[in-house]
């Protein structure tokens, strides 16, 4: 097992009925900015319940962060924040919502141009505003972590930025806030927690036996849930095991003490930030290609996953190894998200695309052994055809 510090700050109020802690949540004189995406909070209710939670607090509001949240618009947010002396933030919503309010967090206190706070990758931040959430999404993990994804629209550049200062403070996980959910949604959040698993678990042994195990219970609950997950919106249990195995697969556990790999999200922002395709749908195109072009570096590990999520016990370790990469690409698919190119009409003109991008961006040494080139990212995209 590799060295690590574990250290995760964010409480967790998980449970039906919990928007109302709000009141003791946040602090009694704080002037508070609730930030939210498009229709979605004001419809279901929950801005309206968040309101009332908040009582006599000074608070104000900025709505319309988009999905894949945009520097430009969360731009406007830091203007209002700093022009209106606010010194709280409460997001409303899924990933994009509370990553763009750890970027209005960072940002509202930083004294440059604030793009680069994702040029740098967060290393540059050195104070934050305080803030909470209320999940109503489970994909991300952002609920209790301390990564967040902006996207530049005037250039494309959709890039990762991590502080141990974006930690939330609390995060609100009611599973019946998911009962609204598209199940196009649903979906998504159950493969994009599929894929933060298998970035921080198929990649080689480490003797990091418990981690193996969370992992693979992880990912062993998705594909349980999946069904009934997209089959009947308003199962509590169901709904409040996604937004748990959710929040678990990206909060630091299963990846202390690991090797991790992350090119299929690195691969997967470029086409995000091309061709506007959601995250999850993304990493449905990249992973069961690079999986293939990788077998030979993740040998060990795609074994262990065939057997023990897929239960493939028989055949060579090559049949074993191709039915462990059909099984995941057939799991996807089940759920309506294509896992080929061709599906959103793209061709190799994608592919080159997304090699300028990824050489423009410098990543040019992916994965858990920085071997993914982009000769080898050429090799993933095309199998992806
Ligand atoms: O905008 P509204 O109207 O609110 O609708 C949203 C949005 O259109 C809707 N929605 C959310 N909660 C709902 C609901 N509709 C009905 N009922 C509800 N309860 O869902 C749509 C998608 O929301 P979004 O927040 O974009 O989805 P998600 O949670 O999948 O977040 C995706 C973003 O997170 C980033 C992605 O790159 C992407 O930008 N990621 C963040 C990570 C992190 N911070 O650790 C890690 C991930 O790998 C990922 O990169
Ligand atoms: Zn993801």
């Amino acid at each position: 097992m590799k060295n690590f510090e574990f250290h995760n700050p964010t409480k967790i109020v998980f449970g039906a009925d919990t928007v109302a802690k709000l009141s003791k949540l946040v602090p009694e004189t704080a002037r508070v900015l609730i930030l939210y995406g498009g229709a979605s909070a004001e419809k279901t209710g929950t801005l309206a319940e968040v309101r009332s939670a908040l009582g006599n607090r000074t608070v104000q509001e900025f709505g319309g962060i988009e999905p894949n949240p945009s520097y430009e618009t969360l731009m406007r947010a830091v203007e209002q924040v700093r022009r209106e002396k606010l010194d709280f933030l409460l997001a409303v919503g899924g990933g994009s919502v509370i990553d763009g309010t750890k970027f209005v967090a960072a940002a509202a206190l930083y004294a440059g141009e604030p793009w680069e706070i994702a040029e740098r990758g967060g290393a540059n931040i050195k104070q934050a505003l305080p803030f909470g959430t209320v999940l109503t999404l489970p994909a991300t993990g952002s609920e209790m972590n301390a990564g967040s994804v902006i996207t530049k629209k005037a250039t494309h550049a959709k890039l990762a930025f991590h502080s141990t200062l974006v930690y939330p403070q609390f995060s609100i996980l009611d599973p019946r806030k998911t009962f609204t959910l598209p199940v196009s949604q649903v979906a998504n959040g159950l493969v994009d927690a599929f894929v933060h698993t298998t970035e921080q678990y198929l990649t080689y042994p480490a003797q990091a036996r418990v981690q193996d195990r969370f992992a693979e219970g992880l990912l062993q609950t998705l594909v349980d849930i999946a069904p009934t997950a997209i089959d009947t919106p308003d199962d509590y249990d169901t709904r409040a095991n996604l937004m748990w195995t959710a929040t678990l697969a990206l909060n630091g556990l299963i990846g202390a003490g690991v090797p991790q790999d992350w090119a299929t999200h690195m691969i997967g922002h470029e086409l995000t930030a091309l061709y506007d395709i959601d995250h999850a749908r993304t990493l449905a195109l990249v992973l069961p290609a690079l999986l293939d072009v990788q077998r030979e570096p993740k040998r060990a590990k795609l074994l262990q996953f065939g057997e023990r999520v897929w239960n493939i016990t028989s055949g060579s370790d090559d049949e074993r190894i191709d039915a462990a990469i059909a099984r995941t690409r057939a799991f996807f698919e089940g759920l309506g998200i294509p896992t080929r190119l061709s599906a959103y009409a793209l061709g190799q003109d994608a592919v080159e695309a997304v090699l300028k991008q990824l050489e423009a961006h410098g990543m040019t040494a992916l994965g858990e052994h920085r071997d993914i080139d982009l000769a080898r990212s050429r090799r993933i995209l095309e199998a992806a055809l």
